[in-house]
């Protein structure tokens, strides 16, 4: 049995115990962390992932991947479909819940589900080395310890995640607890999730991906880069690929442009930018200022009012619409605002190649206001209560992260994935906290990118921002003390203060430009285990 076969029987619960006497090193590792969480969870889940069919435009319908769920055990409001999307369901979550999920994937191909912002034991974590193949399941259990806030899952198998998410398996997790269901927040049918994400078509309505043509029947031949894709879409496609595959079409929650009738009153709206590469500078057109509530990591101290809001690959975003305040017939939309594409930067000597490329303005959701009697808010001054990890550490180590572009490669702390390894400077102890100071460098040809850097397990503080002078995306961006995806402009230097998971393994950093981190723009760090008394 080789480490493989090894790996895939890990993914039958009923015998992981029986693994205690193997030792094949990762899948050892993986059973351990597997075992103490068997106890019965709160909420069990089967999340599956399948090849499926949308209308999503008229005339055919488009073939997709997608995920579907249902609840084995708990409330059965942990799922909600969203009918006629390609998105998979919103899942419900509580602080404090114990959760399995049995994953079943179902594709042509390896997959491992990642819970994008939720600090889970390595097991549960969705590492490229756990991927299983089709046909196969997988079980997590971890237990939700994040706060209340907007999170996401999607998948993360090697080299493959962009083309996956791109055929639309992704979905929004909201945590709720206590404090969060106290300040009386717009809920329910007041509460909107929007997915913002881009996506390229044929004249057969099917999704076109880098270098692999239309997809899914171009899946696994050509489909991405270095899975037998080569130059298969010639030099043009890799080159748009090396910048980050863009859409000319827009969607939200998986409909191209929905409409939206609001009532006079407030709407608590969670955003996420489910996009492979695309960067939003969010406005509301009728010049309405953005409300802001919250970022990656759930609610801030208090809300704040900015112009714009730019959201890059990953991030989340909770605002308050309030349409008590306009009067009945108003029609306004969501759009991202123009910016020059220089904000974003590219690499290559042509330029920015796709149909609509990066800073085009573009409507993304319409909404009008009903008539009827209206009911206002008063937000709450304080949303939370800052938890003792925001506060600014003075004995942090600090690391220096450049990132960089070198021989075609896109490198970060100077180097490219490795499978299973972490370097000493990214090995840090269980719940330690540390300085890392991303520094998005040019290369020899003066040129560089926006990198939206992630972190698993952890919600980072955002220090500073320094080294380049602000532009168009910068007065959009709303750091918090409570972000697992930054946004690092060409030229800038951002420093972040990390407390890392007291879960000890190997997890990931990287670029959450899908094909930067298909491209090897990703890092394993290694929370090291305790010392064993
Ligand atoms: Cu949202 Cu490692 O990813
Ligand atoms: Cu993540
Ligand atoms: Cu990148």
């Amino acid at each position: 049995m080789d480490r493989r076969d090894a790996l895939r029987l890990l993914t039958v619960p009923a015998i992981a115990p029986a693994l205690g006497v193997f030792d094949f090193g990762p899948p050892r590792e993986a059973a351990d962390a597997l075992q103490p969480a068997r106890a019965v969870p709160d909420v069990e889940l089967t999340l599956t992932a399948a090849p499926s069919e949308v209308a999503l435009l008229p005339g055919a319908p488009t073939r997709v991947w997608r995920y579907t769920a249902s609840v084995v055990r708990g409330p059965a409001s942990t799922v909600q479909p969203l009918p006629g999307s390609y998105l998979g369901p919103v899942l419900h979550f509580r602080r404090g819940q114990k959760v399995r999920v049995r994953f079943e994937n179902r594709l042509p191909e390896p997959s491992i589900v990642h819970w994008h912002g939720l600090d889970v034991p390595e097991a549960a974590d969705g590492h490229p080395r756990l991927a299983v193949d089709g046909g196969r399941d997988y079980v997590y259990d971890f237990e939700v310890v994040n706060r209340a806030g907007t999170y996401w899952y999607h998948p993360h198998p090697h080299m493959r995640t962009g083309a996956q998410a791109y055929q639309g398996l992704a979905g929004v997790i909201v945590v709720t607890d206590p404090e969060d269901d106290a300040l009386g927040l717009p809920a329910g049918d007041d509460a909107l999730v929007l997915v913002l994400q881009d996506r390229r078509f044929d004249a057969k309505n099917q999704l076109v991906y880098a270098n692999g043509g239309t997809m899914p029947g171009g899946m696994g031949r050509g489909g991405g880069m270095g899975r037998g894709g080569g130059m298969g879409g010639g030099m043009g496609q890799m080159m748009e690929t090396m910048n980050g595959w863009l859409g000319d079409r827009l969607f939200v929650s998986g409909a191209p442009r929905p409409a939206r009738s609001l009532e006079r009153r407030a709407y608590r709206v969670r955003l996420l930018n489910g996009s492979n590469a695309r960067i939003y500078k969010l406005a509301w057109s009728d010049g309405t200022p953005f409300t802001i509530l919250g970022g990656d990591g759930g609610l801030l101290e208090r809300a704040r009012v900015r112009p714009f809001l730019t959201l890059a690959p990953g991030q989340r975003a909770d605002v308050l619409l309030d349409a008590s305040v306009k009067a009945a017939g108003t029609a306004f939309t969501l759009r991202s605002v123009a910016f020059p594409a220089d904000a974003v930067g590219h690499v290559g000597m042509m330029g920015e190649l796709s149909p609509l490329p990066q800073g085009s303005a573009a409507d993304l959701m319409s909404f009008t206001v009903r008539g009827g009697p209206a009911a206002s808010l008063t937000l709450p001054a304080r949303l939370c209560t800052p938890p003792a990890a925001w506060a600014v550490s003075d004995r942090a180590p600090i690391r220096r992260v450049p990132l960089t572009f070198m021989r075609m490669e896109w490198l970060i702390g100077g180097r490219t994935f490795d499978m299973a390894d972490a370097a000493p400077d990214e090995t840090v102890a269980p719940g330690s906290t540390h300085i890392w100071e991303f520094r998005n460098e040019p290369n020899p040809m003066g040129m560089a990118m926006a990198h939206p850097i992630h972190v698993h397990g952890t919600q980072f503080r955002v220090l500073s921002r320094s080294g380049a002078a602000a532009n168009a995306l910068s007065e959009g961006i709303s750091d918090t003390r409570a972000t697992d995806t930054v946004l690092v402009l060409p030229g800038e230097t951002v420093r972040v203060q990390i407390t890392f998971s007291t879960y000890p393994g190997l997890y990931l950093y990287h670029c959450h430009i899908l094909e930067h981190e298909d491209m090897g723009m990703m890092r394993n760090f290694r929370i090291s285990a305790p010392a064993r008394g």
